[in-house]
C-alpha cells in the first residue's frame, strides 16, 4: 500500500514535515508543492503545467493521502490551498475522487491548526475525497520535536497512530470494493 504524504509548509525545518515524518508508516513525502503555479484556469488544460501532472500523477498513484497542514491566518496556506485546487480538476476525474485522506496539523500556537484542518477537510470532502475521522492537533509546535524531529508527547504519537491506522483501514475497504 502507498501512502503519500503532503505538508502544507514549504519551511525547510517545517514542523508539519516533520509531525509526517513520526507517522508510524511507510510513507512517501512528496515535495513538489513550491513548484505548483498559481493556479489559472487558462492553464487548466491539455497538457496541464508540468509541475502539476507530476503532481497529480503522485497522487493517483497512492492509495491514500496523509495531509499535514500549518495555519496561516486561522486558515489553509495558500500554496497548499492552490495546490488542492489544481487537484480537484477536472471536477469529474479528479484525482482526490474517492481517495481517501486524513488530516493533520502543527502550528506555533496554541490550538495547532485546527482551524486550517477543519477548512483543508471542507476543501477535500467538496473535492470529492473520503475524509478520514481522527485529528491530530500539534499546538506549541516548536515545544513538541526532540533534537532528532521526533514527537515527544505521548498522547499526540498516539493520535498520530489512530489517524494513520484509519487511513489505512479506508484505503484497505476501498481495494476490496475495487476487486
Ligand atoms: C503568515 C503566517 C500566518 C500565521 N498564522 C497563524 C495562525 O493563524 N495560527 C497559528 O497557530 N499559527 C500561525 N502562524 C504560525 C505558524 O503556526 C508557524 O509559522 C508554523 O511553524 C508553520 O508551520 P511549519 O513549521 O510547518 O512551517 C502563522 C505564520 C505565518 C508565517
Amino acid at each position: 500500500m502507498k501512502i503519500l504524504g503532503i505538508s502544507g509548509s514549504l519551511r525547510r525545518d517545517s514542523y508539519n514535515t516533520k509531525l509526517l515524518r513520526n507517522a508510524p508508516l511507510e510513507l512517501e513525502l512528496w515535495d513538489g508543492l513550491k513548484a505548483i503555479p498559481p493556479y489559472d484556469e487558462d492553464d487548466d488544460v491539455e497538457p496541464a503545467p508540468p509541475a502539476v501532472v507530476q503532481m497529480r500523477t503522485a497522487v493517483a498513484g497512492a492509495d491514500a493521502i496523509l495531509f499535514a497542514t500549518p495555519e496561516y491566518n486561522a486558515s489553509i496556506p495558500g500554496q497548499l490551498k492552490n495546490a488542492v485546487d489544481w487537484l480537484s480538476r477536472p471536477q469529474a476525474t479528479s484525482v482526490l475522487r474517492n481517495k481517501p485522506v486524513a488530516v493533520v496539523g502543527a502550528s506555533t500556537g496554541a490550538f495547532g491548526a485546527v482551524w486550517a484542518q477543519a477548512e483543508l477537510r471542507k476543501v477535500l470532502a467538496t473535492a470529492g475525497a473520503r475524509v478520514v475521522d481522527g485529528d491530530v492537533a500539534v499546538g506549541h509546535a516548536h515545544e513538541q520535536f526532540d533534537s532528532a524531529g521526533m514527537l515527544t508527547d505521548h498522547n499526540l504519537r498516539e493520535q498520530l497512530q489512530e489517524v494513520t491506522q484509519a487511513l489505512v483501514a479506508a484505503a484497505t475497504l476501498r481495494e476490496a470494493v475495487a476487486a
